[in-house]
């Protein structure tokens, strides 16, 4: 199994702001549906009520330390660990063979040193937040897919997509 994180991150490693994204980019909520699409997904609570509903097409795990959390139609879980045996679970029954980390900054957090991969939109601009992205190592990434594109009506900034694969364990 694959276990990977998407995120955008700003130039200075903003990703969130008042519990929501700190921008509009179209081409990007767009990456993300195509990259994530048919995958186990796995988010901390607080993401996961930044979302308007459950990601249709994804099983989405959520996190939380609360025992009494529930929402119809995910899978909640009390730990990083559980939320990932859960998707191999998931991963045996359904052959996908990635999983994809969503956020927010505590779960990325929590689980950078055992990503395989991270899909990075680099949004090319200073931005105000409340939350950031953890420092990456870049010794550890090899930058395999890189792809800018140019802001527009619907997209507040220039931003690249990006893949990195791990290279080294921390
Ligand atoms: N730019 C991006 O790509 C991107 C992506 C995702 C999110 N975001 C932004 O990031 C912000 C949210 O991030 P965040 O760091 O505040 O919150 P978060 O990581 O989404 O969720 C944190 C919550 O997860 C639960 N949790 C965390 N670690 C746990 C553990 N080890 N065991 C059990 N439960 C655990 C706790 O829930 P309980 O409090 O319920 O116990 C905790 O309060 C928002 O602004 C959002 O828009 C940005």
């Amino acid at each position: 199994m694959i276990l990977s994180a998407i995120v955008a991150v700003s130039e200075n490693n903003v990703i969130g702001v008042g519990n929501g994204l700190p921008w509009r980019l179209s081409n990007d909520l767009k990456w993300f549906r195509q990259t994530t699409m048919g995958k186990p997904i796995i988010m901390g609570r607080k993401t996961f009520e930044s979302l308007p509903r459950i990601l249709p097409g994804r099983t989405n795990i959520i996190i939380t330390r609360d025992p009494d959390y529930q929402i119809e139609g995910a899978i909640v879980t009390h730990s990083l660990e559980a939320a990932i045996e859960a998707a191999k679970n998931l991963e045996n029954e359904s052959n996908s063979s990635e999983v994809v980390i969503i956020g927010g900054a505590e779960i990325y957090r929590q689980s950078m040193s055992l990503l395989d991969r991270i899909y990075l939109t680099r949004v090319h601009a200073d931005v105000a937040g409340d939350t950031y992205f953890p420092d990456l190592e870049m010794e550890n990434w090899s930058k395999d897919f890189a792809e800018r594109h140019e802001k527009s009506e619907k997209d507040a900034y220039d931003h690249s997509f990006t893949i990195l694969n791990r290279v080294n364990k921390d």
